[in-house]
């Protein structure tokens, strides 16, 4: 599998917006995460899909994986497909049909995947395995970056991983050098990395650093 590293543009300095962007795709990372939020979902807000086509103006070479913590993302699908967005992320917990919207991401030319809160049980996204092309296991409480890993969600990770030796298996939250690596050894490929990153002046070799600590992890 290939482990990818996706810098999370939340926790980017909103100042150089621009400069960030390109700072994520100059490091070396595989794709920028975008964090989309409504204050239904999660106790916050975020930004819409001006930012997707910002970093799409910006960068149009590097990955954008956009995801959607809101209530509704059914009602925004065309919009962000229109900004740019690359792969959709959509939660099990959100109030929507998945077996309805995940086929109408794909539809638009879009991958689609489903994402699951910490306290949600894994059964719950066993019915969507198949329509899917990635799956993100949060590690955290979604709402805000810099928040703590929470190592109980792993075993999720190793449950699919063992259904799903191929597909590509998401962790973000709380991701840094160490619980990068305590992730890939779960069976994760692909880590969002928020705070860790941006916080480093030196993104690039932190990408790096991560990536070769994980390497020999790696399934
Ligand atoms: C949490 C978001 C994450 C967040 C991660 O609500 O979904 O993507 O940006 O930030 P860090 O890496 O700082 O935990
Ligand atoms: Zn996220």
């Amino acid at each position: 599998m290939k482990l990818e590293i996706l810098p999370s543009l939340l926790a980017a300095d909103y100042g150089r917006l621009a400069d960030e962007i390109r700072r994520a795709e100059e490091s070396g990372a595989d794709a920028l995460h975008l964090d989309i939020m409504d204050p239904h979902f999660v106790p916050n807000l975020s930004f819409g899909p001006d930012m997707v086509a910002l970093s799409r103006r910006v960068a149009p070479n590097f990955y954008r994986n956009v995801h959607l913590m809101m209530s509704r993302p059914d009602l925004y699908l065309e919009a962000f497909a229109k900004a740019g967005a690359q792969t959709i992320q959509i939660h099990v917990e959100a109030d929507c049909d998945l077996h309805t919207e995940l086929p109408r991401i794909r539809a638009l030319g879009v991958k689609p995947a489903i994402v699951l809160n910490p306290e949600t049980p894994i059964e719950r996204i066993a019915p969507y395995l198949d329509e899917v092309d990635e799956v993100l296991v949060m590690t955290v409480h979604p709402g805000y970056g810099g928040q703590k890993f929470i190592a109980d969600c792993l075993p999720k990770i190793e449950w699919l991983r063992a259904r799903r030796p191929a597909m590509d298996l998401m962790v973000d939250g709380g991701v840094n050098a160490t619980t990068a690596v305590d992730s890939v050894r779960a069976g994760a490929n692909q880590l969002v990395a928020g705070s860790y990153l941006f916080g480093k002046p030196d993104m690039a070799a932190a990408v790096a650093d991560m990536r070769e600590r994980c390497r020999c992890f790696l399934r």
